[in-house]
């Protein structure tokens, strides 16, 4: 079929359109209705259905691939690789719900899981699934500071978590900061479930915390059925970061999720039962729910978890995995790309990459000297996908399991099926119809099944953050700014807020601004994303000292400089912490003292501020641009 026709169908006709994907699942109970949107911007997808997410990626796959591998665990970092076929996933699964329901997790509880890449992370997921608890999985290289924030809105009934990480050989203890984390939180979590996997000492609270190896020696035999759940009943939260307050706990459903990444799997990322998928992104991020675990497991796909970098032993572990499992479909970050592009390009053609079909990126830019570099090392088209942990799958991009579509450097591609995408003028509010007019990238509700549903315990938030009503239509926003071609493809131009995105991580400016500022010496702090090569961006932070007379010494800045970075380090974690901090005597602000935060950003890239008619004090800019000019 054709692209054109798949797209147009899903919008005009979704009823019909998404009761046909939905068969690409199974469902314990058929649904009455496909979509209820009587109270926009709220909508149930396949209403009145019932079934499990973890059937659909575990069970239903053992009559016919029980002995085929479902999950590959690889650790360069512990040199260990354990496959796990459908039968032992099932069991392993069955255990690790055994052993919640055993700490008195129950349907609709929260199960917060605080994890380095291991097996028993996703093992996690599923049995949180497979129970009916919520699971809220927050990126293991964050801080103290920021899980107990998310402890705090997800209120979980047990944390999973492990003794330790390892990055580079180095050993990443988990366990201080979780019990940091709680000591700081409101909330405290009735038990606290740990994986021992020998690499970091930790202390145990009496009553509190439980060992995952002797309560799965309990539970070997369990035998824990699906709970079946509502299609609308939610299956996680995700928290990420906008421009005001904590971050969002982004909530996803059940029926809905499942059915688009089938669908994603099929259209999108063309994975056939039995073949191998290869994620390398984290179980912490959106890509690492959707298409780490998920998706590939719905599939009928082995999914590789990788824990370790892409250069170490050398910069072809990734492609030697590939080889090994006969990788069919590839996901990354431009990030990693550019990271692999330092390395000797022999790396790319020691192995038989003949298996894989496409490399998937995602996550933030892809700039064109990178997609043109991997693409030609690889000999294999690359599919740029723009996406967001809201969405859960992506916006943008080519549908080649639907038809064949060439895709444009610079461009993730064009929308989707089930996204009515719109780029709207930001001053007037209409709709720009015209080709190349820069406008921000919104989506007409209803939302396709698999997006957000909600705020975790926030409808209000969830309605004034995304939603506007234009001309009687409910409007999504992304917060990204866009054009798109005369052809309908899309080129992404960056965010609308103060997002930032380092190395394919998303994080609040707001956040690292509140996290710095606690230090003693910082008056005011304003924190902006810069452009890097490597990292796509990098936070820079700018600090007036509240005692700023030792800092014409260059020692003394460098050690605040430094304080502050292990500040931010120790609370939010080391993916926050900014690439710069540089201290000014003023901040440029408007005369009603808004922080002028698109020109500081312009000036610390060597741009032209633009408009400055009302600023407060211009010298404020010129100390900025000498500040960036001397680095
Ligand atoms: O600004 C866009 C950027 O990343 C944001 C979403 O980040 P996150 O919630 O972490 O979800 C990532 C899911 C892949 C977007 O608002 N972004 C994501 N993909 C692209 C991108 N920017 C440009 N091109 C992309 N392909």
């Amino acid at each position: 079929m054709n692209f054109a026709d798949f797209h147009r169908r899903s919008i005009e006709q979704p009823d019909a359109f998404w009761a046909e994907q939905a068969q690409l699942i199974d469902w314990h109970k058929p649904f009455d209705t496909v979509c209820d949107y009587s109270r926009p911007p709220f909508v149930h997808w396949f209403a009145g259905g019932q079934t499990n997410l973890c059937h659909n990626a575990v069970d239903r796959h053992l009559k016919d691939r029980a002995d085929q591998n479902a999950l590959i665990w690889v650790s360069t970092e512990v040199d260990k690789e354990i496959c796990y076929s459908f039968r032992e996933l099932h069991a392993e699964v069955q255990r690790m719900a055994a052993c919640l329901i055993e700490l008195g997790v129950k349907k609709g509880d929260r199960v917060l899981i605080y994890m380095p890449m291991i097996a028993e992370a996703a093992f996690a997921m599923l049995a949180c699934a497979r129970i009916g608890a919520i699971h809220s999985v927050v990126f293991g290289g964050f801080a103290s500071v920021s899980l107990a924030s998310r402890i705090d809105n997800a209120t979980p009934v047990v944390i999973v978590s492990a003794d330790a990480g390892s990055r580079s050989g180095k050993v990443v203890p988990y366990k201080g900061l979780l019990d940091e984390a709680i000591t700081l939180a409101a909330h405290k979590p009735a038990r606290v479930l740990m994986v021992d996997r020998g690499l970091a000492p930790f202390a145990r609270v009496a009553g509190r915390d439980a060992d995952y190896g002797e309560l799965r020696r309990k539970h070997i035999d369990a035998r824990v059925p699906c709970e079946w759940v509502d299609a609308t009943h939610p299956s996680y939260t995700l928290y990420t970061s906008g421009t005001t307050g904590t971050p969002k706990g982004v909530q996803r459903d059940t029926g809905g999720y499942c059915v688009a990444l089938a669908a994603s799997m099929k259209h999108i990322f063309l994975g056939q039962p039995g073949e191998t998928y290869f994620s390398t992104s984290d179980i912490g991020w959106v890509v690492g729910h959707s298409y780490i675990v998920y998706g590939p497991l719905i599939a009928g796909m082995a999914t590789i978890m990788y824990e370790g970098l892409p250069t170490r032993p050398d910069a072809g572990i990734w492609w030697s995995l590939v080889e090994k499992y006969k990788v069919t479909a590839m996901f990354s970050a431009p990030t990693a790309v550019r990271v692999l592009k330092k390395q000797d390009p022999a790396y790319l053609s020691k192995y038989d990459l003949s298996s894989l079909r496409a490399l998937f990126l995602a996550g933030e830019p892809l700039d064109e000297p990178t997609a043109k570099w991997i693409a030609e090392a690889l000999g294999k088209p690359i599919i740029d996908n723009y996406w967001q942990t809201e969405s859960g799958w992506p916006i943008l991009t080519i549908a080649n399991g639907v038809e064949k579509a060439p895709s444009k450097f610079g461009s993730p591609g064009v929308p989707m099926y089930g996204y009515n995408v719109k780029l709207i003028n930001e001053s007037t509010g209409e709709e720009i119809r015209a080709a190349d007019e820069k406008g921000v990238v919104m989506i007409e509700g209803p939302l396709p099944p698999g997006c957000m549903q909600t705020v975790w315990q926030d409808d209000a938030r969830f309605v004034k953050t995304y939603w506007t009503e234009l001309a009687g239509k409910q409007l999504y926003s992304t917060f990204d700014w866009g054009v798109r071609d005369a052809d309908g493809y899309y080129f992404i131009l960056g965010r609308t807020d103060d997002v930032i995105n380092v190395a394919g991580h998303r994080l609040g400016t707001r956040e690292i601004e509140e996290s710095i500022s606690s230090h003693p010496n910082v008056a005011e702090v304003a924190v902006v994303g810069v452009a890097d090569n490597l990292k796509g961006q990098v936070a820079m932070a700018f600090v007036i000292a509240k005692d700023a007379s030792g800092l014409t010494d260059n020692a003394a800045r460098l050690k605040l400089e430094g304080d502050i970075m292990k500040l931010v380090d120790g609370q939010l974690g080391a993916v926050a912490r900014p690439a710069r901090v540089l201290f000014v005597s003023a901040l440029p602000k408007t005369r009603s003292g808004k922080l002028l935060r698109r020109a500081l950003q312009a000036v610390a890239e060597n741009r032209d501020p633009g408009d400055l008619t009302t600023i407060e004090d211009p010298s404020a800019l010129q100390q900025v641009k000498e500040l960036v000019a001397q680095k």
